[in-house]
C-alpha cells in the first residue's frame, strides 16, 4: 500500500490588528518543551504553505519567545528554530529592504534596519548558538525578533505610512470576508 505523507495541520496565522501580535512574549522555559514540539511542525507547515520565510510564536497565538526562519534559497530548506533569541550586536551600517509579513498579507514597505546582526539563541535541545547574519537573513531575524517584542514591521515607518497600510489591510480583509 502506498504510504500517504503524514498530514500536519498547519497552525492558523493571526492577522493584524489582533491584540496578541502586540504582546511582549515571555521566555521559553524547559517545561514549555512539549508545547514547542507540538506546535513547531505546524508552524513550519503554515510558513511553507503561505509561503513565507519566517514566523513567530505570537503570529500563531502564543506569547512565548521563539520563532522560525527558513530562507529556502535555491529551493533548499534550511530551517532555523530560534528559542529565546536576542540581537546581541548590530552594525552601524543600515540597509533598506522591502518587507512583508504573514500577519499583514499583501502589504509591503521598505524598512531600514542594521545591515548585519549577531543573534544569540537556543535550539530545541537547549544548546546555545550565535549566528552572524547579513542581508536578507539579518532582516528576517530582526523582523521575527521584533514580533517577540510585540513589534510589527510597519512600526518602523512614520505614523502616516503605517496608518495607510493598516487601513488598506483592514479594507482588503473585509472584502475577503
Ligand atoms: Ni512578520
Amino acid at each position: 500500500m502506498p504510504s500517504a505523507a503524514p498530514s500536519i495541520q498547519p497552525a492558523a496565522i493571526l492577522i493584524a490588528p489582533h491584540p496578541i501580535l502586540r504582546r511582549k512574549t515571555r521566555p521559553v522555559r524547559p517545561e514549555d518543551a512539549a508545547t514547542l514540539r507540538e506546535l513547531l511542525p505546524r508552524m513550519y507547515e503554515a510558513m511553507y504553505l503561505a509561503p513565507g520565510i519566517g514566523l513567530a510564536a505570537p503570529q500563531v497565538g502564543l506569547d512565548l519567545r521563539f520563532a522560525i526562519v527558513d530562507l529556502h534559497e535555491n529551493d533548499i530548506r534550511a530551517p532555523i528554530t530560534l528559542i529565546n533569541p536576542e540581537v546581541i550586536r548590530e552594525s552601524d551600517q543600515r540597509a533598506a529592504r522591502e518587507e512583508g509579513c504573514l500577519s499583514l498579507p499583501g502589504q509591503y514597505a521598505e524598512i531600514v534596519r542594521p545591515e548585519s546582526v549577531r543573534v544569540r539563541y537556543h535550539d530545541l535541545d537547549g544548546k546555545r548558538h550565535e549566528l552572524d547574519a547579513t542581508g536578507l537573513l539579518a532582516t528576517c531575524l530582526q523582523h521575527e525578533i521584533d514580533h517577540l517584542d510585540g513589534v510589527l514591521f510597519v512600526d518602523h515607518l512614520s505614523a502616516l505610512k503605517r496608518n495607510i497600510i493598516m487601513r488598506k489591510l483592514a479594507k482588503e480583509q473585509k472584502a475577503k470576508g
